[in-house]
């Protein structure tokens, strides 16, 4: 019988390269992946990946008992040099091939599964410029993570590729100064006591600040609060799952979700400024929980065009789990990595982060400043103060936290504050003192 050793992934920045075994006639095929590793410094330059092929092809002949009477074309790609040698020198019939058809096709779809699984979504099975560049999208919507990923041992990868920008970012970039994210609490918009409360006076008094601001471009984002919250809970969406009675759950807090949205919007009509909603369930596709993928065109064409675009914690789609919910704080600091942005407002129902409920414990302090330096002795100081569940308190905040220093740029800032204060805003904009807890990268600038 035939067997023919194809590659795929050696000209693709994300990922290892895949080799694929075929034996033609009865069609047996199995993958196996030269890791990534072996593609980044030093390995790259030492070409260490022409062994690891060759282990990789010697383990999958083992599984298929390919025979030393069977030829074997192997492809004629650099990658696979090591194997071409290592298995004539153990005596196969190797014939140098150009690879077309099923077994193309198969190895094709072998590295676009492994993509998936890096949370990579919808990369075209044909190699090319459009599958090339979506890679490089992807590193760059969060370089400081997905590097890791990448053929970092490229001659190019230092130079150039790991500064590209995606073309959407020059294209439509525009003269517009990066934008502010402001996030609606949903204990501030909403009654968390009461299912499906909106607290209309504060979220009109909320709008009416933030439309007051010209000289900033802003992307609001707001929480569920009783919208969200309760249904979430009751079919533990953060799971996912496959029931229809979840689905259904599905459903339902999308639904609550955007009436919630419809409110914030129609406040915005009734005080002149420009909005518009961008579902965030349309646009996420998350992998287990966290952020995979958000498709921006839409946001920053309106952003562009001067209007606030709206988007919320939401349910969205999860590639491992079918969905799950995704809160606004991740959403928000998505984006200001994402946008650079250099102010990240929390509007909450309290000015800032305290030692202790300030609602019930008049001793309570702000801390005005947090840094990664000193997150672990704010919440030391946290938990000394909160009263029987503590744990819960302490977990929650750090959880806010630490969600703020993964997504805020070097130089940018992240305060939590009681907008409901008229004037608040503006006096923020203007870089002037408000009653706040302020985070940042680095205590001094
Ligand atoms: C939650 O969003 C969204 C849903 C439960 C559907 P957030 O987690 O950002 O909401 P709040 O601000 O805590 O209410």
């Amino acid at each position: 019988m035939t067997v023919f050793v194809d590659d795929a992934g050696w000209g693709d920045p994300v990922g290892g390269v895949i080799i694929g075994i075929y034996r033609v006639e009865t069609e047996e095929y199995l993958s196996r992946e030269i890791e990534v590793t072996h593609f980044q410094p030093p390995n790259f330059t030492q070409r260490t990946y022409l062994n690891r092929g060759l282990e990789l092809v010697l383990e999958g002949f083992r599984c298929l008992f390919v025979q030393k009477d069977e030829p074997i074309h192997v492809c004629r790609g650099v990658v696979l040099d090591g194997v071409r040698e290592g298995l004539t020198h153990r005596g196969y019939e190797v014939i140098p091939t150009k690879i077309e058809g099923r077994l193309q096709e198969l190895v094709e779809a072998s590295l676009v599964e492994s993509l998936a699984r890096l949370g990579l979504p919808n990369i075209p099975t044909v190699s090319g410029k459009e599958r090339f560049f979506r890679q490089l999208e992807w590193i760059q919507e969060d370089l400081r993570r997905r590097e890791r990923f990448a053929k970092t041992g490229w001659k190019n990868w230092p130079t150039k590729l790991r500064h590209w920008k995606p073309k959407w970012r020059q294209r439509n970039r525009g003269p517009t100064t990066p934008p502010v994210i402001i996030k609606l609490g949903g204990s501030v918009v909403t009654d968390k006591t009461k299912p499906s409360t909106a607290r209309l006076d504060t979220i009109e008094l909320l709008v009416k600040e933030i439309s007051a601001v010209k000289a900033h471009p802003i992307i609001l984002v707001h929480g569920g609060g009783s919208f969200g919250h309760f249904l979430a809970e009751k079919y533990e969406l953060h799971q996912g799952g496959r029931s229809k009675r979840k689905k259904l759950g599905v459903t339902q807090t999308i639904h609550e979700m955007t009436r919630l949205g419809q409110i914030i919007l129609a406040a915005f009509q009734k005080a002149n400024r420009p909005a518009v909603s961008i579902h965030s369930s349309s646009i996420i596709v998350s992998l287990r929980g966290r952020i995979a993928h958000m498709d921006l065109e839409a946001l920053r064409f309106f952003l562009n065009g001067n209007f606030i675009p709206i988007l919320s914690g939401d349910v969205t789609a999860d590639s491992v789990t079918g969905f799950t919910i995704v809160s606004g704080d991740q959403i928000v600091m998505y984006l200001a990595r994402l946008l650079e942005a250099p102010l990240v407002i929390f509007a909450s129902d309290v000015d800032g982060l305290y030692t202790a409920d300030p609602k019930l414990d008049p001793s309570a302090q702000r801390i005005p400043l947090i840094t990664p330096e000193t997150m672990e002795e704010v919440l030391e100081k946290v938990a000394m103060g909160a009263a029987a569940d503590a744990a819960d308190v302490t977990e929650g905040m750090r959880g806010k936290i630490t969600e703020i220093f993964k997504g805020l740029p070097e130089s940018g800032e992240a305060i939590v504050c009681d907008l409901r204060q008229p004037g608040t805003l503006a006096r923020i904009l203007a870089g002037k003192e408000v009653p706040s807890t302020r985070l940042r990268q680095k205590s001094a600038r």
